[in-house]
């Protein structure tokens, strides 16, 4: 496990009633609870609220700390062992607490042949910062928290970088590195498609299903060119993919547990 979650997987805590992480739970108040209220309603099983009440805890807390990791236990009745265990998997999910930004630069093949490895290695020189590190105070404005990303499902485009999950296309070191500048001077330059920069901690909320403006939201360019060029090609040359049928049998929604 990490240093941040002092916690084992030993055998007592597979049990849910024998589990002891710590971890005070006052820090999500009557909102917090009320929300992920409305999370678990959403799926027939309540154990598979999991991953968005784990984003519902980082919108809190900047990251899964123990308290988050006790929440989700209890508000699911699954063993913290088992909340943990998902925690730890997933690299969206921070064990430390996040910057006001968190800054995911693709170093895959193809960001990497095109110049990702220098703008990772120029952000992380002008931060003083590596991999998962935070510049300044975590959660305070200005503060970075840097990652080198791995595809980031947007090789045309290449080379990327995210900010909060929002992507800067086609970048040069240069304009990463203005970027980062201005974040760090509390700006938000507009990312190239998607919604207008948020924060971590904002993002977070979204991924945890809750849109407070939907309409801005949504305002962005949601596609570049080059993604749709095959649709448009396709389009034009009359080229379908064989459609469902409509009889097809689906399988019953298990009950609500
Ligand atoms: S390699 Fe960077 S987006 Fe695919």
């Amino acid at each position: 496990m990490t240093e941040q979650f002092e916690f084992t997987t030993n055998k007592e805590q597979t049990d849910h009633e024998a589990v002891s992480i710590n971890g005070d739970t006052s820090v999500f108040g009557e909102d917090v609870r009320a929300d992920a209220k409305q999370i678990i309603a959403r799926y027939p099983e309540s154990r598979s609220a999991l991953l968005p009440m784990l984003h519902l805890v980082q919108s809190v807390q900047g990251c899964v700390s123990a308290e988050g990791i006790q929440f989700c236990a209890e508000q699911l009745a699954l063993s913290t062992a088992e909340v943990s265990a998902v925690a730890t998997f997933y690299t969206m999910y921070k064990r430390r607490p996040c910057g006001q930004h968190l800054v995911s630069v693709c170093t895959n093949t193809m960001c990497a042949a095109l110049g990702g490895d220098e703008i990772y290695r120029k952000v992380g020189e002008h931060l003083g910062v590596g991999h998962d590190e935070t510049a300044g105070t975590p959660g305070e404005e200005g503060s970075i928290t840097l990652e080198h990303a791995e595809c980031l499902a947007a090789c045309d485009l290449a080379p990327v970088l995210q900010v909060n999950y929002e992507y800067y296309d086609n970048q040069t070191p240069e304009q990463a590195l203005e970027l980062v500048k201005a974040l760090q001077r509390g700006e938000k330059p507009a990312p190239t498609r998607g919604p207008a920069l948020s924060d971590f901690r904002g993002a977070e909320r979204q991924l945890a299903g809750f849109f407070d403006d939907l309409e801005s939201t949504v305002a962005g360019t949601s596609a570049a060119v080059e993604t749709v060029r095959g649709a448009q090609l396709a389009n034009e040359r009359g080229w379908t993919a064989p459609s469902m049928p409509d009889d097809v049998e689906m399988p019953p929604l298990p009950e609500k547990k």
